[in-house]
């Protein structure tokens, strides 16, 4: 891969302040000098991930995340290293040194973004044209204002199979960019309009990119009431969320989770900007840790019907997984959130809002479904469910809450049944704890990915990242270490690479930062090598320390050089000897 030059790469993270780049994508709190959040890449209750401003580098203390704006980037939107880069030299408006390193696909997301916001221009505009007054009545007759079709970008493809697809020419973009951005459909050779008379909803993301549409039929027989856009390279519905650019600002501290593109609408009509929505499928793991990044709760609230309640368990798993507190909304009355609020106003909505299941209450309600408290069988069966249930629940105030319930409604003592469950609580842990003997003896227990020695020279590896630190810091002491250690004595093998690059970069005079790594480490690396620039940051430099840790590494390489004494030939013996001689005299 060709070098960028450091002037560059210098001036692009000048014009990228990490610290206003980490905000568009989580909440940062300001902490003293620097700055924290919750840490995107694991799932955490309370923030470890640290933002400074100083070194314009984050570090998470939690997974171990971290490097320079640029590996945020990487780890954040999954790109190369130089797409990263050409991600944000985008982002401040610079011109990458090179073109011929400039890269294809980067050019062609930006081309498809252009034209997604050319197209919805026109949708905006045809919805207010003569043409658009179907469109435009039906967005009123389902009581939206004015203001929230413009707040939404709202429009309105016309009936007709080559409207958006002349319309596009006209503006300079090919057949190949349209079809390419899932914007009209091939049949065998020719190209026609993919959304035709619709109510365009265009969908949005965190950085304001217009990145794919989803269009609601208009005739009562349509094939599809929704059409959605098909995956682009621009779109990915999986990890997206409808209406997050307004909802990742909202002052609210929960999220509204809805199905429709209609209900999170007629919420934020109604005062609610922290309603989101999936794209026209079951919510996914990386949704659940994309709302994770913005807010610690989310209160689900799908349809009523059998399909919307079967989504709402999927949801509460998924919302669970990724540490979000799930509530579970009950509409009574509607079936869906847009309908509620129309029947009984947006106050009606926040009261029923407030009086949220968590999604335990949620799960234990569930536990009786089918079960006929009245008889004595029904009763069995539902204590011996709830047993099961009560056992796996972590905190000891909500089981307290749920054994009275359960006791309740089963007409069994409290004390019976906080014993039953205790048992069955601790036959799980048996069970659990076996299972981890057992992964134990087959190995596969705590490891290092990064730098898998570090597991067998424990010591001698901490010594390393100690002298690495150092050398961090004070660049010019370089020789103190080179005189006594060659690059083959750092025992582990991530740590010599590391020392390996270090060096080179300050023999050829080269600045040594976190960022200088970007090129030649993955993103993962990158954490472990802030973590040792901060572990420098930490500790007290001094020439002694510095000699302690070289030490360290003297006496295990001369410990592996040395063979066992029945192994030696006369001659190693000898030398062995004087060696042993010439220490006695030091
Ligand atoms: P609903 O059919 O529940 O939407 O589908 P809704 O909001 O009640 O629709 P209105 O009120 O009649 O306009 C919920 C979501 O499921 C997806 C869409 O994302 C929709 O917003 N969906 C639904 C599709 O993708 N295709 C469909 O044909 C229907
Ligand atoms: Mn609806």
């Amino acid at each position: 891969m060709a070098r960028l030059p450091d002037s560059f790469l210098d001036n692009l993270r000048m014009s990228n302040d990490i610290v206003s780049v980490m905000s568009t994508y989580v909440n940062i709190k300001r902490t003293g000098r620097d700055y924290v959040c919750a840490c995107p890449f694991h799932s955490e209750k309370t923030p470890s991930c640290h933002i400074y401003s100083e070194t314009q580098s984050f570090y998470c203390f939690g997974c171990g995340a971290g490097g320079d704006v640029i590996t945020f980037i990487r780890l954040i939107e999954r790109l190369e290293y130089m797409e990263s880069v050409r991600f944000l030299a985008q982002r401040a408006g610079l011109a990458m040194p090179d073109d011929e390193i400039s890269d294809d696909g980067a050019n062609f997301r930006t081309r498809l973004l252009e034209m997604n916001r050319e197209a919805a221009r026109y949708f905006r505009d045809m919805l207010l044209s003569p043409q658009g007054k179907t469109g435009l009545d039906y967005l009123l007759e389902r009581g939206l204002t004015p203001n929230t079709i413009r707040k939404y970008g709202l429009g309105y493809a016309p009936e007709g199979w080559h409207n958006l697809h002349y319309h596009l020419r006209s503006k300079g973009f090919t057949d190949d960019e349209m079809e390419a951005g899932a914007l009209v459909t091939r049949n065998n050779n020719s190209l026609y309009d993919k959304f035709r008379n619709r109510v365009m909803f265009p969908i949005i993301d965190r950085r304001k990119n217009v990145i794919a549409f989803g269009g609601r039929a208009l005739e009562k027989d349509a094939k599809a009431k929704y059409l959605n856009s098909d995956e682009t390279a621009v779109f990915h519905k999986r990890e997206n969320l409808f209406s997050l650019n307004f909802a990742k600002n909202t002052e609210e501290k929960c999220f509204i989770l809805c199905e429709g593109y209609m209900d999170v609408i007629a919420l934020n009509q109604a005062g609610f900007d922290n309603a989101v929505a999936t794209l026209g499928t079951a919510i996914t793991p990386q949704q659940a840790n994309l709302m994770k990044r913005y807010t610690d709760e989310v209160v689900i609230s799908y349809d009523s019907d059998e399909a919307g309640q079967k989504a709402t368990v999927k949801a509460i798993n998924l919302l669970g997984e990724a540490g979000v507190l799930a509530r579970v909304l009950h509409i009574p009355e509607a079936k869906d959130p847009d309908e509620y609020i129309k029947k009984f106003g947006a106050e009606s909505f926040r009261h029923i809002l407030s009086k949220t299941e968590t999604a335990i209450d949620y799960e234990f309600g569930k536990l009786q479904k089918g079960i006929d408290l009245s008889t004595p069988a029904g009763k069995t069966a539902f204590l011996q469910k709830a047993v099961a249930f009560l056992a796996e629940l972590r905190s000891d105030t909500e089981r307290t809450v749920y054994i009275s319930e359960a006791a309740r409604l089963s007409g069994q003592q409290i004390s019976a049944i906080t014993s039953l469950v205790k048992d069955k609580a601790a036959k799980n842990r048996f069970y659990r704890q076996r299972e981890e003997e057992k992964k134990l003896i087959r190995g596969d227990t705590k490891r290092d990915p990064i730098n898998p020695d570090s597991l067998r020279y424990p010591a001698e590896e901490k010594a390393e990242r100690g002298i690495i630190a150092f050398l961090f810091h004070s660049p010019d002491r370089l020789k103190d270490v080179e005189t006594k250690l060659k690059e083959e004595d750092f025992p582990t093998e991530f740590n010599r690479r590391l020392y390996g690059f270090v060096k080179k970069r300050i023999k050829s005079g080269e600045t040594v930062d976190i960022s200088s790594a970007g090129s030649e480490f993955t993103a993962e690396e990158m954490g472990r090598i802030t973590g040792i620039c901060k572990q420098g940051d930490m500790l007290p430099y001094s020439l002694p320390r510095l000699d302690e840790y070289i030490n360290v590494l003297i006496k295990f390489r001369d410990k592996a050089r040395q063979k066992p004494v029945s192994e030696m030939t006369d001659e190693e013996m000898l030398a062995h000897i004087e060696e042993i001689k010439k220490k006695r005299q030091n």
